[in-house]
């Protein structure tokens, strides 16, 4: 079979890390130590991202009663949480989260199961879920390709993958505005607010690699190479992208 060539999601960020291992290694280490201040920063920063824009973006991805979810990079839990509402039972949700800080701070509904794992290389078995979610996590896998292989593999026929992020607005003073808020404002707010020392330094990493991140067209084109049918992006006011893809009934 042939090799296909990795496709991270955006360029090294040499800032914070020299090479692939150290950046595996620092977002490890970042997610845990700041796991701490996670639910309270994303709260501020918001921008309307909380638990309602979770569920209505899952609402229109097509998360409906009874459907078994994997939750994908579940950290804390806010994206999960909205799942179990959707479908009805925290004992229809799955997480896969590698790092261990986020879950000790995670308020996770009742009956979820987690898994420690990772998107690249899902610990669950062909098949077994309707339903993938993924909040804001595609930035920090390492390669996109082995993601959405992952997600198609682990969905029934007929299954749905629904991918939330936040992307760069198309317009140039808005992404000035935006670049202003998340790289200069949030930091100073995350160290009042944090309890963590890497809380600021996370929240300009936050930015950065939203502002190197590889154009939504690409992760289209990806979702739709990993044998998706129906791939839709929807954009919320103009920096929320929902990209869902829909495998094939076999
Ligand atoms: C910004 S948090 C998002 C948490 C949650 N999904 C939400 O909606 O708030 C990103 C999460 O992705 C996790 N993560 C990082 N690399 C990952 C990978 N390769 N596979 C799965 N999750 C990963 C991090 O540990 C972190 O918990």
């Amino acid at each position: 079979m042939k090799e296909m060539n990795p496709v991270a999601p955006h360029r090294p960020l040499t800032e914070y890390y020299a090479d692939e291992a150290g950046r595996h290694r620092w977002l490890r280490r970042v997610f845990d130590t700041t796991a701490v201040d996670y639910d309270r920063v994303e709260s501020l920063m918001a921008f309307g991202s909380g638990p309602w824009y979770r569920r209505q973006a899952l609402q229109r991805a097509g998360l409906t009663h009874g459907m078994q979810v994997l939750d994908v990079g579940t950290g804390t839990g806010l994206t999960a949480i909205e799942a179990a509402r959707l479908s009805g039972s925290g004992g229809n949700v799955t997480g896969v989260e590698p790092s261990i800080g986020m879950l000790a701070h995670a308020h996770l509904p009742d009956g979820m199961r987690v898994i420690e794992g990772y998107a690249e290389a899902l610990p669950v078995a062909d098949q077994s879920c309707d339903f993938v979610s993924m909040g804001y996590a595609l930035r920090h896998v390492p390669d996109l390709r082995a993601v959405f292989g992952e997600f198609y593999r682990v969905l029934r026929p007929g299954g749905r993958a629904c991918v939330l992020e936040i992307t760069r607005p198309a317009g140039a003073y808005a992404a000035r505005c935006l670049r202003i808020y998340m790289r200069h404002l949030v930091p100073i707010l995350a160290r009042i607010v944090g309890r963590s020392r890497d809380m600021p330094q996370l929240m300009r990493y936050y930015w950065d690699s939203i502002e190197a991140c590889v154009p939504p067209q690409q992760v289209i084109e990806e979702l739709r190479a990993a044998g998706f049918t129906q791939v839709t992006r929807h954009v919320v006011l103009g920096i929320f992208s929902e990209y869902v893809a829909i495998k094939g009934e076999a």
